[in-house]
């Protein structure tokens, strides 16, 4: 690395970027190309003035030292992962959730709330987005269906938790909604607890087999704008994951950007009315769904809350 001055732009040399790439890569799936090497390294930079770090070799040990997903490598990953979010994004999509899906797996299961999986959740305004949407249809949460929502980010679990909210995150919210579900308070928007007591957050990298096999069958998963970030080998396994966690018969809603194109054969594309969605085929299993482990990934996650 090239050490900088306030004057001087900091500069990580081909080795150390590779290696960190690399690092990143293997750990959470992220793919850093020459084109993204300036943000890593404005952020590894921010990082080592934070840390009052002068040389890279320092921050490489740090990060070493405490092993993947946990201490400096963690916060770094808080960093460089992209967090861009909002509430009713893709709305469409999350029409066909909750008019076309939901009512479809319920008369189903009527016996069991679906349990509904936003893997990528990032600050919140996803799942939160679909419990405010099954309510304005007039489901009821925690009997009809439960969210479960994950993040690699401890960052935005964080604010995911907090439920607080500035303006860009309502950019496609009419006023009328975030009125009847958010409270104004200095700026921000409190989200109302009859919306927020009905999502399970859990901190979760989707490239960790030990964690994610804790997670139950899903009837709904939806990882949007997550794999866009990975590379095809990243994928791939994600998508696996995400075939083995669905039920038979169960869906999987990707961002409007991504699709399973050379990525995999295990779906089948669904034109509902309101949107296009993937599905795992056969018959959906009469079982009902328990998630025993779901309280030992809580318990675990309750360290990373602040
Ligand atoms: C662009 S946001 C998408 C948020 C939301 N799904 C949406 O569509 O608005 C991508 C999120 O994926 C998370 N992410 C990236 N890699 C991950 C991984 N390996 N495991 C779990 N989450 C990951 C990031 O932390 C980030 O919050």
């Amino acid at each position: 690395m090239r050490s900088t001055g306030s004057t001087t732009a900091f500069r990580l040399t081909d080795a150390e970027f590779r290696m960190l790439a690399d690092l990143l890569r293997r750990h959470c799936g992220l793919h850093f190309g020459a084109d993204s090497r300036c943000l890593l390294e404005g952020r590894v930079a921010r990082r080592m003035r934070e840390l009052d770090l002068s040389s890279f070799s320092a921050y490489h040990y740090l990060i070493r030292k405490e092993g993947p997903g946990q201490g400096e490598f963690a916060r770094l990953v808080d960093e460089v992962v992209t967090n861009e979010t909002y509430f009713l994004r893709e709305r469409g999509q999350l029409r066909a959730l909750l008019g076309e899906i939901l009512p479809e797996l319920r008369r189903e299961r009527p016996t069991a709330p679906v349990p509904i999986w936003c893997a990528g959740c990032s600050s919140g305004e996803e799942p939160y987005s679909i419990v405010m949407l099954g309510l304005e249809a007039g489901f009821e949460p925690g009997v009809d269906f439960r969210v479960y929502a994950s993040d690699i980010s401890h960052r935005m679990l964080r604010k995911a938790r907090q439920g607080l909210y500035r303006e860009a995150s309502f950019r496609c919210t009419d006023p009328e909604l975030r009125a009847r579900y958010f409270v104004e308070k200095d700026g921000h928007w409190r989200i109302n607890d009859s919306v927020k007591k009905h999502v399970d957050f859990i901190h979760l990298n989707l490239l960790d087999p030990s964690k994610v096999a804790l997670l139950g069958a899903m009837d709904v998963i939806l990882c949007r704008n997550v794999i866009i970030y990975f590379d095809s080998e990243t994928k791939r396994r994600v998508i696996q994951t995400f075939e083995e966690k669905l039920r038979k018969g169960g869906y999987l809603l990707l961002g409007h950007s991504e699709s399973l194109i050379n990525l995999s054969n295990a779906f089948e594309l669904r034109h509902l009315r309101n949107d296009l969605v993937y599905q795992r085929p056969g018959t959906p299993a009469t079982d009902r769904w328990q998630n025993r482990a779901l309280a030992a990934l809580r318990e675990e996650d309750s360290g990373g809350r602040s």
